[in-house]
């Protein structure tokens, strides 16, 4: 997996946390000033956890600078990327009908999200 370490994390921004590999990120699609968490993991490194510690690992990262909200979307046909959300935490907040535009279509997308434990 590639470098967890977040680099920026800001209000009115987004996570952008390190190399291909790890967590990676991109900008609210509802332009709020929450931010986005996303990941992918090449094909060989798949299968161990990798991508669930990094997002564990980049969510305290972000709490731990005062982030209060992280959420993440992904496709309703990613069964992985649902389970990974799952497993670290993110409860799931709903679904978004025909949200983003992938190759073949426009898929519904489930929004993810995990809030601060501090107060
Ligand atoms: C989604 C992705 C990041 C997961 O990476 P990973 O390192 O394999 O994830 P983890 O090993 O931490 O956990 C994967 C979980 O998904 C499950 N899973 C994997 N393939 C699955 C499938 N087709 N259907 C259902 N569950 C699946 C695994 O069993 C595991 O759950 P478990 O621990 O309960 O058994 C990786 O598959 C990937 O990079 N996919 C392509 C990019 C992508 O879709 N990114 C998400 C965009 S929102």
């Amino acid at each position: 997996m590639g470098e967890v370490a977040p680099r920026r994390c800001a209000e009115g921004t987004w996570l952008r946390p390190g190399r291909q590999g790890g967590p990676s990120g991109h900008p609210p699609p509802d332009g709020s000033a929450v931010p986005d968490s996303a990941y992918w993991m090449r094909a060989a490194a798949r299968g161990r956890g990798a991508a669930t510690a990094g997002v564990r690992t980049l969510s305290a990262w972000a709490f731990g600078v005062g982030v209060h909200r992280l959420y993440l979307n992904h496709s309703t046909m990613n069964e992985a990327s649902c389970r990974v959300a799952q497993k670290a935490g993110f409860a799931l907040e709903g679904t978004r009908r025909s949200a983003q535009l992938h190759a073949d279509w426009w898929h519904d997308m489930h929004l993810h999200a995990l809030i601060s434990p501090s107060p």
